[in-house]
């Protein structure tokens, strides 16, 4: 090496490391001991006002969880299902699957029509895409295991948002906007929401707060059995689905082994199939740990070609080998093995892209909705809990029962409806998810929690489907190799390549022409129409003195509550 190189790599080095011992000064929320953000300001404040009357982040989920089934009815839920991660103080750690599961009555070819073709719209729209909730008793579960306060006493203040109104946002109005012809035509023109609802104005759901205070009297069997579980089977088996009271009724959450890894001095802790998002992550970061990924720099040209082979590789396997544990053997020792994913990266090179086909397991491929949502909450004691949960389309089937108060999900989309056929987010999947009596369909939710040396340093998640995974493990970089705030890293503008379509997305704003044309000139394939949002990212960072940065997504109405 000499001297200039010497003198260049040590200036690196310097100021790598006092990157990493001097941490970005936070630019958004900060809190001394509690906070939640969520997608809606409304429902962090309950979860927040739960652990100021004594609850813990347990408790404080449950709030959280059913406060944004009032404010953000297109994501937020009692009729969906999700994963929960929690690092509890002691560092005792675990993760809740309160996946929805396929109705005993379905099998493999149910979307398919007598040639073998998926049926359009059958596994997305309407009754005939319901799978079988559990969110309620994944609630319930936590409550039971990790809750302090009386069940009724979280329920209250949900109860009373939803009695009294909430305020819809310029958002959420040009949302329902959009949607109002869908409902109709999947509900009718009588249904709650064939109705206008502007800005500022408030909507109010008496029919959920009754369904809320049966739960919140009977528990799980308060929505699993007797009257509210005759309604909603009966509703969805009249618009033609498959649910029954009988799938209601022996609907059970499965408390997993999280999937754990270290990257450089990280301990990251996430969600195990049927999740595709901790594997899949683990994958990512550890191609992409031989690299210094902090001296290529933030978003360049070097850092995007990294992360997407990374990911081009890790979607391929995601995609070919992950289901549901229950029902299918996953190699999880081999693909989580140093070596394995070394190899995988044998082929890779600055110098030009991989070709996703030369990629193996090129015959098949995966589709996900955009539209999930998760929440991150640290408790005064130093629990951490992080939830990503969801209906799966925006407003999942659109088909709402007006009795219940709630829109039910459209979860049997994520199934592999037959293999090779992509899904609502151009997933392609394998026989691994293909559908089954009972069985989870395959997710892409990530809900993390961040150890730095030994200690909790940040809860992490995001909606976003497929590009969930790329969303959080890019957040998750943004803070530790690219030294930024939570907001910042939050904030930041983010890119994805899911192996299958072979394309790089970026957000519209923040990545430059000039880039983008480099990156063609290697043979990367853009994605030149308009680009969505990628995730929503709602996250939290334990500062070096014990306080709290929260980090709210700018994309939505996202919000970070606390004190
Ligand atoms: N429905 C989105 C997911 O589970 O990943």
């Amino acid at each position: 090496m000499n001297q200039f190189k010497f003198v260049l790599a040590l200036i690196v080095l310097v100021t790598f490391s006092n990157c990493r011992e001097n941490p970005a000064e936070p630019t958004g929320t900060v809190t001394d001991k509690a906070m939640v953000v969520s997608a809606r300001e409304e429902a962090s404040k309950i979860g927040s006002d739960i652990m100021k009357n004594g609850g813990n982040a347990f408790d404080a989920m449950v709030g959280t969880q059913l406060a944004l089934a009032v404010a953000y009815p297109r994501a937020g839920n009692i009729s969906g299902g999700g994963f929960m991660v929690y690092r509890k103080v002691n560092g005792e750690i675990g993760s809740l699957d309160f996946r929805e599961k396929a109705p005993k009555s379905a099998h493999r070819n149910m979307y398919l029509d007598s040639l073998g073709n998926v049926i359009p719209n059958m596994s997305t729209l309407g009754a005939t895409s319901v799978s079988v909730p559990g969110s309620v008793a994944g609630i319930i579960e936590v409550h039971k295991k990790f809750g302090k306060l009386p069940l009724k006493d979280i329920f209250e203040p949900v109860i009373a948002m939803a009695e009294h109104g909430i305020e819809v946002t310029a958002k959420q109005a040009e949302m329902l906007d959009n949607y109002r012809e869908v409902f109709i035509k999947v509900n009718s023109d009588s249904t709650k929401f064939s109705s206008v609802y502007k800005e500022g104005e408030l909507i109010k759901y008496p029919k959920l707060a009754k369904t809320l205070r049966t739960i919140a009297e009977k528990g799980r069997d308060g929505f699993y059995k007797g009257e509210v579980a005759q309604k909603l089977a009966g509703f969805i088996q009249a618009n033609g689905g498959f649910v029954t009271e009988e799938d209601l009724a022996s609907y059970e959450v499965v408390w997993r082994q999280p999937i754990v890894f270290k990257y450089k001095d990280l301990n990251i802790i996430s969600m195990s199939p049927p999740s595709s998002g901790g594997v899949t992550m683990n994958q990512i970061f550890k191609m992409i740990e031989p690299y210094d990924i902090a001296s290529f720099g933030h978003n360049s040209e070097k850092t995007i070609q990294l992360f997407t082979e990374a990911s081009r590789r890790a979607y391929a396997d995601r995609n070919y080998y992950l289901g549901d544990p229950d029902f299918v053997e996953i190699p999880l020792d081999i693909l989580l093995k140093d070596s394995y994913m070394e190899d995988r990266m044998s082929d890779f090179s600055f110098e030009k892209a991989t070709k996703s086909d030369d990629i193996s397991h090129g015959e098949v491929a995966i589709i996900e909705s955009m539209e999930t949502t998760h929440y991150s909450i640290v408790d005064a004691e130093g629990n951490a809990v992080s939830v990503t949960t969801t209906l799966n389309g925006n407003f999942g089937s659109k088909l709402y029962s007006d009795e219940l108060g709630f829109f039910l999900n459209n979860e049997m989309d994520d199934f592999s409806a037959k293999a090779g056929v992509p899904n609502m987010f151009g997933l392609i999947g394998a026989d691994a998810n293909s559908i089954e009596a009972e069985k989870r369909m395959l997710s892409s939710m990530t809900p993390t929690i961040v150890e730095r040396d030994g200690k909790l340093w940040m809860v992490v998640g995001t909606p976003g489907g497929s590009t969930i995974i790329t969303a959080v493990a890019q957040t998750i970089l943004n803070g530790y190799e690219f030294n930024m705030s939570m907001q910042d890293a939050v904030n930041a503008p983010r890119f994805h390549h899911q192996w299958l379509p072979d394309m790089v997305i970026f957000e519209p704003d923040g990545f430059s022409p000039t880039l983008k044309d480099e990156l063609k000139s290697k043979g990367y394939i853009i994605n030149e129409e308009r680009t969505p949002i990628i995730g929503k990212v709602d996250a939290i960072r334990v500062l070096s003195n014990g306080t709290l940065e929260g980090g709210a997504d700018k994309r939505g109405d996202d919000a970070a509550v606390g004190f």
